[in-house]
């Protein structure tokens, strides 16, 4: 903590980029605590464990001094005039905002042994290894032969990296590999007692689905998103059982990030809720708690972060380079470019207009560049050029 802290208050160069893509986030950060959206905890955790960062917001609000931060968005707001980096009214009073209440472990409220996936792209794939590793039967449908062969090229990929570092030995790596079977018939999701969707992130796409589902799955299986934008209530209502649908929010990549956003719709009932957590538990994840709006914890606080260092670079405030050296020196895992990458630059755009849709911040409009990318083609990591060439 002290050597993010040290960091920040730094009077260098990268100390400036750092200051001033990481304090309009405080600010975003205290105003969703203080609207009640979530818990001081879950805030916290949910930047950790969702995008590896050392500290979540609120501890680092703490650790600076709410009067840093105050002080470092008034020079901001002054250069900007921009409202989003005036400092929240929240800001200096945080002290007694969101506590977690008490409460015991979450249970399984419902049996879970066979988990169905529906798709085959990264995060269906990392998800239905992290189901198998947990020793759950996975049951993934994808549209052809050669997709579901993709799943399991990029699962036994993973687990060779961690037979080779010693991690798993090779019975492990087959009972892991045993534990899947993929299927192109959505009929075979028929016993799943939970089938979690990652297919494409549209609406449309994703209700046809979801009815689909509601035909097939068995009664008391629980039907799950993993979408990081819409909405869940939408796709319940295409269900005669809008009370077992739920968000189950994994992170990129699946198998290595620790956070699960657990997103209840008003719809969703209560043991749901509670199964999805304590199933989040059960794969090693950490779940947090949110209601089903646009963005939900990680994105909403991310994204503005995102666009906002396309914007600095943009105006002339940095290279590429500087930038991601300007956050990796202060502890973030990645640079905002290399994350850009890893994400996709069509699945960000597509998350900044959902926000500035829910939020309405001109603020936060998707950057020229990031617009540009995605016309162009430059994705990220999966076209092999996106802010950087692979
Ligand atoms: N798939 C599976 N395993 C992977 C992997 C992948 N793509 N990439 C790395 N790993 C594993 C490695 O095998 C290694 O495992 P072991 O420790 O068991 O040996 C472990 O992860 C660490 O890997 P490395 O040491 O090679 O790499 P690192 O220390 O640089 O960490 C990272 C990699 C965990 C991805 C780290 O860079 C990080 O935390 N990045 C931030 C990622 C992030 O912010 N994700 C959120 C994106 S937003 C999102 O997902 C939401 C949305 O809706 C779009």
């Amino acid at each position: 903590m002290s050597e993010i802290v040290e960091r920040l208050t730094a009077e260098d160069r990268g100390a400036e980029i750092a200051r001033t893509l990481l304090f309009p986030y405080l600010n975003h950060a205290a105003t969703m605590l203080a609207s009640g959206y979530a818990t001081r905890d879950d805030i916290d955790a949910a930047m950790r464990f969702g995008c590896g960062y050392p500290v979540g917001p609120l501890m680092l609000i703490d650790a600076l001094g709410p009067e840093t931060v105050i002080n470092g968005l008034q020079e901001l707001h002054a250069e900007t005039a921009d409202p989003l980096h005036d400092p929240a009214p929240a800001l200096s009073n945080l002290a007694d905002v969101g506590a977690t209440p008490e409460g015991s472990e979450p249970q399984l409220r419902r049996d879970i042994e066979t988990v169905g996936v529906v798709g085959t792209g990264t995060m269906a794939s990392g998800i239905a290894q992290v189901f198998a590793q947990a020793g759950y039967g996975v049951v993934f449908v994808g549209r052809s032969q050669e997709k579901l062969d993709g799943v399991v090229s990029y699962i036994t990929k993973n687990l060779d990296r961690a037979v080779e570092r010693g991690k798993l030995d090779e019975d492990g790596k087959s009972n892991v590999l045993g534990r899947l079977t993929g299927s192109t018939e959505r009929e075979s999701l028929a016993d799943a007692d939970l089938i979690l969707e990652a297919i494409a992130e549209d609406l449309d796409i994703k209700k046809e689905l979801f009815a689909d589902l509601d035909r097939i799955a068995k009664p008391g299986a629980i039907l799950a998103t993993t979408t990081s934008s819409l909405s869940i209530a939408e796709l319940a209502e295409v269900t005669s059982r809008p009370g077992d649908v739920i968000g189950i929010h994994f992170f990129n990549p699946a198998p290595v990030m620790k956070l699960v956003e657990v997103v209840s719709a008003e719809s969703t009932k209560p043991d749901v809720s509670e199964t999805a957590k304590a199933l989040s538990l059960s794969v090693g994840k950490h779940p947090v708690s949110c209601s089903d709006r646009a963005g939900f914890i990680v994105n909403a606080l991310l994204f503005p972060y995102l666009n906002d260092a396309i914007k600095l670079h943009e105006a002339g405030g940095g290279s590429l380079e500087e930038i991601d050296a300007a956050m990796k020196g202060a502890e973030l895992p990645m640079g905002p470019f290399e994350l850009l990458d890893v994400v996709g630059n069509d699945v960000s755009l597509a998350i900044e207009r959902t926000l500035v849709g829910q939020f309405g911040h001109p603020g936060w409009e998707p950057a020229p560049t990031l617009v540009q990318l995605v016309d162009e083609g430059k994705l990220g990591r999966k076209t092999k050029q996106g802010f950087h060439s692979y």
